[in-house]
């Protein structure tokens, strides 16, 4: 392969997104957020008024995507990451959108790609495989000091209601559900700052690369 794939895996809040920016920088990698094609998804649907369970409207928005032109803060909140879930769990959702994370990766130098599925279904052969994960409370207790830093006032509780939800969705689904591969690297971060999980992250590329 002349692109290099690490393949980054985890639920809602595991803080992998921020590890695939840095490792992306750290190796000179492109990199692909791929909740955010879900996301985009999601958010058309409800700009357009279709319920999320419209299979035929989430699949034709999907084949025409164009992140493009969407405003990535519209993407971000808390109940478009939801409603991205609803529409991610349809198959013909997921597969319109494979492609294109595919060739996102194989164009070299290669990327970090970040999501539910990348070990397991989009790069099964990726050299590089980490599943990403804390405990439920700590993710929600991240979440909620972001919040809280921006100067929105959600209750804990439901924040942690909402992550244990969603990880039932995305782990329970038929299509590709949210779980290691067999030959994934697991990172538990809950006890992990964002340097040492960075640094234990590092050692762990630094490894898959160079199998003895
Ligand atoms: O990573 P995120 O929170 O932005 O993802 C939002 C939702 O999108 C997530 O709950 C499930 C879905 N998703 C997916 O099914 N497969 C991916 N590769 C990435 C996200």
């Amino acid at each position: 392969m002349d692109a290099l794939i690490i393949a980054i895996d985890g639920p809602a809040g595991s803080g992998k997104g921020t590890l695939a920016r840095r490792l992306a920088g750290a190796y000179g990698l492109r990199h692909l957020d791929t909740g955010l094609l879900y996301r985009a998804v999601a958010r058309l649907m409800l700009d357009r008024s279709r319920p999320l369970d419209d299979e035929d409207a989430a699949h034709a928005v999907a084949a025409t995507l164009n992140l493009e032109f969407m405003d990535e803060s519209r993407l971000r909140g808390r109940e478009i990451g939801d409603a991205a879930s609803v529409v991610s769990a349809q198959p013909r959702v997921r597969h319109a959108l494979l492609e294109r994370q595919r060739s996102f990766g194989l164009e070299p130098p290669g990327a970090v790609l970040d999501g539910r599925d990348i070990g397991t279904v989009i790069f099964p052969d990726a050299p590089v495989k980490l599943f990403v994960t804390a405990s439920a409370e700590e993710r929600a207790r991240r979440r909620h000091a972001e919040l809280v830093e921006r100067g929105e006032h959600v209750d804990y509780d439901a924040i942690l209601d909402d992550i244990r939800k969603r990880d039932d969705r995305d782990m329970n689904r038929a299509q590709a559900p949210l779980k290691p591969a067999d030959d994934a690297i697991t990172l538990d971060t809950t006890d992990l700052d964002a340097d040492a999980a960075f640094e234990a992250a590092c050692k762990i590329v630094e490894t898959c690369r160079q199998p003895e």
